[in-house]
């Protein structure tokens, strides 16, 4: 989720304002002190960065399922929480140099990365979805299916430690090679901790909003999700079962890689 104001393209802010004045009201007041700490979140629209337009305009390559779905997300009022096109691209990228064949896909939303993850796996990936929210999913089911990848895409819709606990209880520890950890912040260490436990080797975990805005700067003592995170990165600093980058992609995004 981008928590950036002057990062958010105007169709965000449009269908935002549509939907609800208070949201946007509360969102910009609430954020925009934070957003000189931001790194830039495209949405792929990027009108307001011409440096951020230049980077999408000269590497991405969006299969046009995505785009559709994108476009469509656009017109729902979280669409702040859907990921930046080109760190999706990215993960995907990072999905085939390691010849991944099984996802995780920790917070679907409309399922951008979900989509983008199933276009870049082999015909016998899967990626196992997980979301509380039918609503939300629901939205881009049609572009799955669309794009001819809705068989890749096993989607689970209860909450995501019980999907993977599921996956640890049918014997499946050892067998991933990719997870994405974009859901409740709260639940960030446990949704490490259990996806390390569910890769292989040489595996990569791939974890959003790492910056959170600039907030993990200065983290407020009643603010639960910053301190979540704070704490997530101070550990993974430390932890020699992997090896890491943190990379200012988007809302900030580390890689883990299980050694
Ligand atoms: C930031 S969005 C995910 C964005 C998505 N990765 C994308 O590609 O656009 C976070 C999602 O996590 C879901 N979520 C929140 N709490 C959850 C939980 N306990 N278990 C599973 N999903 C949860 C929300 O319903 C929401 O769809
Ligand atoms: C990006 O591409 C658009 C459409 O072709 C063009 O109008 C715009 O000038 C380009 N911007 C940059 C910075 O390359």
């Amino acid at each position: 989720m981008v928590m950036s104001f002057r990062n958010i393209s105007k169709e965000a802010l449009v269908g935002s304002i549509t939907l609800g004045a208070v949201f946007v009201a509360g969102y910009v007041f609430g954020r925009k002190k934070s957003s000189i700490m931001s790194i830039s979140k495209s949405h792929c629209g990027g009108k307001d960065n011409p440096l951020m337009q230049y980077v999408l305009n000269h590497s991405m390559r969006e299969h046009p399922a995505l785009k559709k779905l994108r476009l469509r997300t656009m017109e729902d009022s979280w669409n702040i929480m859907m990921v930046a096109c080109e760190q999706a691209q990215f993960m995907a990228n990072i999905a085939k140099l390691i010849k991944a064949k099984k996802a995780l896909e920790i917070g679907v939303y409309t399922g951008y990365n979900t989509l983008n993850m199933a276009l870049s796996l082999p015909d016998d990936g899967v990626v196992v979805a997980c979301d509380i929210s039918e609503d939300y999913t629901n939205i881009g089911k049609p572009f799955w299916k669309e794009a001819g990848v809705e068989q890749k895409i096993d989607l689970r819709i209860q909450p995501a430690l019980k999907t993977l606990d599921d996956l640890l209880a049918a014997g499946q520890a050892g067998t991933f090679d990719f997870a994405f950890i974009d859901a409740d912040k709260v639940n960030y260490d446990n949704y490490y901790e259990k996806s390390l436990e569910l890769l292989r080797k040489g595996g990569v975990i791939a974890i959003d909003n790492v910056l959170w805005g600039g907030k993990v700067l200065n983290p407020s003592p009643d603010d639960a999700d910053t301190l979540a995170i704070d704490k997530l990165n101070k550990k993974l600093h430390r932890d020699t079962r992997i090896s890491l980058s943190m990379l200012t992609v988007g809302d900030g995004l580390t890689l883990a890689i299980k050694l």
